[in-house]
């Protein structure tokens, strides 16, 4: 496969240091799909203590979040085409600010400001806390990624037609159909927690700043129960009271002990909750695969490839979580990543 308007091996050293660091960008992709078909990443459902203890001290999850993917994606990605930028020759062919180029280099930004600074901030995580060796496992290859992808915009030049062509129209309508799934996906999953929460008529719902023990087990049953009040008579429950027709669950039989999970997640509804365990991953792959397209280089392929090595092993476990903890409720046709497939 080639991508002909990567000019990067015109300028002198840089393409042996992008074949350098793709090829152990190769390796990274298939050790983590390897390591995390094995073993899920500790962090969210899956910290469990001793394997958490292991990844080092804890740090706030929200700075963690931050650290990991704002710094690199935001700031390091800003730095490193501005350093190309200067480093350029002047009047070369590459140094021209390209308008074409400023917005693929946006495509990554807009996620990161979401993914770096919005989510982090608003989502009520059940921990406040989250090893730092997980920050320091996702910071790495964000940061690799955005060098790559940086330096690979910096120096490319391309055809002046390149907006108009179907690749890149393709790819930038599935960027944004997939930066809609994945956005939707997320916030149904906060306004569910944030229903649940409501209802246990504790916590801190209103500013989101989030605490482990902002809903009690007990209490946080509690609202669960009232959030079931509502039985369509199918076993089903319609909306909340808060409006919010996110925290549709089946009700559980008989009294569950302090500390459920059911006190903290519920069983998604609706869309393509109803295809899939992960439409939040399924919607991420979706973007990289038409910001793929759209850039048409090496480092972008890669990191659609990383995202599928980390959006599989990472929706198999937590499908197979689900099923683990709401049994017979939890949809048994739902795929994990890819409707009707995975
Ligand atoms: N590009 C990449 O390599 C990559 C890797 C990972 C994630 N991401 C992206 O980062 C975002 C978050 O990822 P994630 O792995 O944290 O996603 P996640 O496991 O779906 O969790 C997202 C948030 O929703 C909460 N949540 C999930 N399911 C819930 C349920 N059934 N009931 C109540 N709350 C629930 C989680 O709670 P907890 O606080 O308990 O976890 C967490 O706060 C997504 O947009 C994802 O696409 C990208």
């Amino acid at each position: 496969m080639m991508f002909p308007h990567c000019d990067v091996h015109d300028l002198d050293g840089l393409l042996w240091t992008h074949v350098a660091l793709l090829s152990f960008c190769a390796i990274l992709i298939v050790a983590s799909l390897n390591s995390q078909l094995k073993d899920a990443a500790p962090y969210g459902r899956h910290a469990e203590p001793e394997k958490t203890k292991a990844w080092g001290f804890p740090i706030p999850q929200r700075v963690g979040h931050i650290i990991s993917d704002a710094l690199p994606g935001i700031l390091f990605l800003t730095m490193v085409y501005l350093l190309y930028a200067a480093l350029l020759p002047p009047n070369g062919k590459f140094s021209e600010v390209r308008p074409i180029n400023l917005v693929l280099l946006a495509g990554w930004l807009l996620h990161y400001l979401y993914r770096g600074i919005l989510h982090p901030l608003i989502m009520p995580y059940s921990s406040k806390t989250v090893a730092v060796g997980i920050t320091v496992a996702g910071m790495f290859p964000n940061l690799l990624f955005s060098y790559l992808i940086a330096a690979q915009l910096a120096c490319t030049v391309y055809p002046d037609d390149w907006a108009a062509r179907p690749r890149f129209i393709i790819g930038v309508i599935l960027y944004a159909i997939g930066t809609a799934i994945n956005r939707w996906a997320d916030l149904k999953l906060r306004a569910g927690r944030l229903a649940m929460r409501k209802h246990a008529g504790q916590g801190k719902v209103a500013g989101c700043t989030g605490s482990t023990a902002a809903a009690t087990p007990s209490s946080a049953s509690t609202a669960r129960e009232s959030l079931l009040d509502a039985d369509d008579g199918e076993g089903r429950v319609g909306e909340s009271r808060s409006g919010s027709e996110v925290v549709r669950n089946t009700p559980t039989q008989g009294p569950r002990p302090r500390g459920d999970v059911r006190d903290q997640y519920f069983i998604p509804h609706g869309g393509l909750y109803e295809l899939v365990s992960c439409p939040n991953y399924l919607g991420e792959l979706i973007e990289w695969a038409g910001y793929a397209l759209a850039v048409w280089s090496w480092p972008a392929l890669a990191w659609m490839l990383f995202g599928l090595s980390t959006f599989i092993p990472r929706s198999l476990t937590h499908q197979r979580w689900y099923r683990e903890h709401f049994g017979n409720e939890y949809p048994a046709k739902r795929k994990a990543l890819i409707p009707f497939i995975l």
